[in-house]
């Protein structure tokens, strides 16, 4: 569903004006005691996404990219970093409640005094959000936090708002101001999907807006800004984000690529940690996005020619020669096929035994990433496009079995696993697949 498909009231979230209320009433309470160590603690940690979940529905969350970032993950983000209030300036431009600014105030120094600390903290952390609930709800987790660790000593002052200029409701995709001053940018923006977008040369179609997140923000920063981004694993591995990588390596000096599996059982959606370096200028030929598998004897690739199969069932008319026709639930797997129990016309490409499919759809927790048939036979075959077809340069059927054994062994699953998280195999992933010869 995409955000437009919403309607006006489910575009409010205003419901989540229940959990600020709460961190309110903890940030102005008279008395630390147990009971508001317990609150505060689950508050600055897992209580934000799981009072998201409770209070805005799951379809207004996914259409809008709305899920926070536990506090596990957002270490493993930060990871080893430490800040410099005096040189260092923290921006995340889709701020959510906080998550990840928290982590960040974690590593920054506090002063003598709690508003000293609230003036550092503020002074140096940037935040903006399309939602003003979630602004609000950042503002106050990141002065609970301030005065969670400065204990009993000091009570919240009347006006703590004013120490955190830079935490505002706006675009996170256009704040040149706050670009143009970071040191890191810390971000795990929406996965929504938007576009097409106009003047965009690396996205060609609908785009992920975490990608475009991404290049908007390496566009308006500084050169030397670290950006440190939480991201949707097929930005990683699909073959159509290939654009998008080139784009992110002229801007950017890539210098790592971490597979961290899926976001949280909320979300089931693998990602991955991105960690980069915003270049002088634009394209220098220098370190370009890591290549994820080292070539040893060749892939799958070197010994096949690699496609999609050709019928879309709803979309081609049922036109032309009559053929032998395979899709996924007529193909029975790891074996060699020889007769069909279906036939259907068409006027497009069909394949001539013999060769292999592999099921496009696999999920990373399957036994095998890509389960294979060799189709044998002496007339050409109309194959779905949920199939990969693989035609050996050899054209011998003794090549396909080998295939066959090969993406049945350790060596192809631990590679597929490794590549690519996302359900879907693509023509690209397959060819990559290391041939041992
Ligand atoms: C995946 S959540 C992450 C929030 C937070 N950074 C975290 O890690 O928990 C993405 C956030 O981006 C916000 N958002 C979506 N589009 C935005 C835009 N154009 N500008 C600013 N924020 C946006 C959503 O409201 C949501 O809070």
């Amino acid at each position: 569903m995409t955000s437009s498909r919403i309607s006006r009231k489910d575009r409010d979230f205003s419901a989540y004006r229940v959990f600020t209320c709460e961190l309110r009433k903890l940030v102005s309470a008279p008395l630390i005691d147990g009971t508001w160590t317990k609150r505060v603690e689950a508050c600055l940690d897992g209580t934000a996404g799981a009072e998201l979940r409770r209070l805005v529905n799951l379809p207004v969350r996914r259409a809008f990219g709305v899920f926070f970032t536990g506090s596990k993950l957002a270490e493993r983000l930060l990871d080893k970093l430490k800040f410099n209030p005096a040189i260092d300036f923290i921006y995340d431009p889709a701020v959510g409640a906080g998550d990840l600014l928290l982590a960040a105030a974690k590593r920054l120094p506090m002063q003598r005094t709690l508003t000293g600390t609230l003036e550092t903290w503020g002074g140096c952390l940037a935040g903006t959000d399309l939602q003003a609930e979630f602004i609000e709800a950042t503002k106050l987790r990141v002065a609970l936090l301030a005065r969670q660790r400065h204990g009993k000593k000091e009570e919240l002052p009347k006006d703590w708002r004013k120490h955190f200029p830079y935490f505002r409701t706006g675009n996170g995709l256009n704040q040149p101001a706050l670009y143009s001053r970071a040191t890191h940018l810390i971000m795990n923006p929406p996965f929504s999907v938007s576009g097409p977008l106009e003047g965009c040369n690396w996205a060609g179609g609908r785009v992920s807006d975490a990608a475009l997140f991404v290049v908007r923000a390496l566009e308006q920063t500084k050169s030397g800004t670290r950006l440190l981004a939480v991201l949707p694993d097929v930005l990683r591995s699909g073959s159509f984000q290939h654009h998008w990588r080139q784009r992110v390596s002229d801007l950017a000096e890539v210098n790592s690529v971490k597979r961290y599996g899926i976001f949280d059982e909320s979300a089931d959606i693998d990602v991955f940690l991105l960690s980069a370096r915003r270049r002088q200028g634009e394209s220098a030929r220098v370190r370009r996005w890591p290549k994820s598998a080292k070539r040893t004897t060749g892939t799958v690739g070197d010994f096949f020619d690699v496609h999609v199969g050709r019928v879309v069932p709803h979309r081609d008319p049922e036109k032309g020669p009559e053929h032998p026709y395979i899709h996924p639930r007529c193909v029975p797997t790891w074996t060699v096929l020889r007769e069909f129990s279906e036939t259907r016309r068409h006027e497009g490409s069909v394949y001539d035994p013999p060769f292999i499919v592999i099921r496009r759809t696999s999920r990373p927790s399957h036994p095998y990433r890509a389960t294979a048939t060799v189709i044998s036979g002496t007339r050409p075959v109309a194959v779905e496009n949920h199939l990969i077809v693989c035609e050996p340069k050899k054209r011998t059927l003794n090549s396909c079995r080998e295939l066959m054994r090969q993406l049945k062994t350790k060596t192809a699953n631990d590679f597929l696993n490794a590549r690519i998280r996302c359900r879907h195999l693509t023509v690209g992933v397959v060819r990559e697949i290391p041939w041992a010869s």
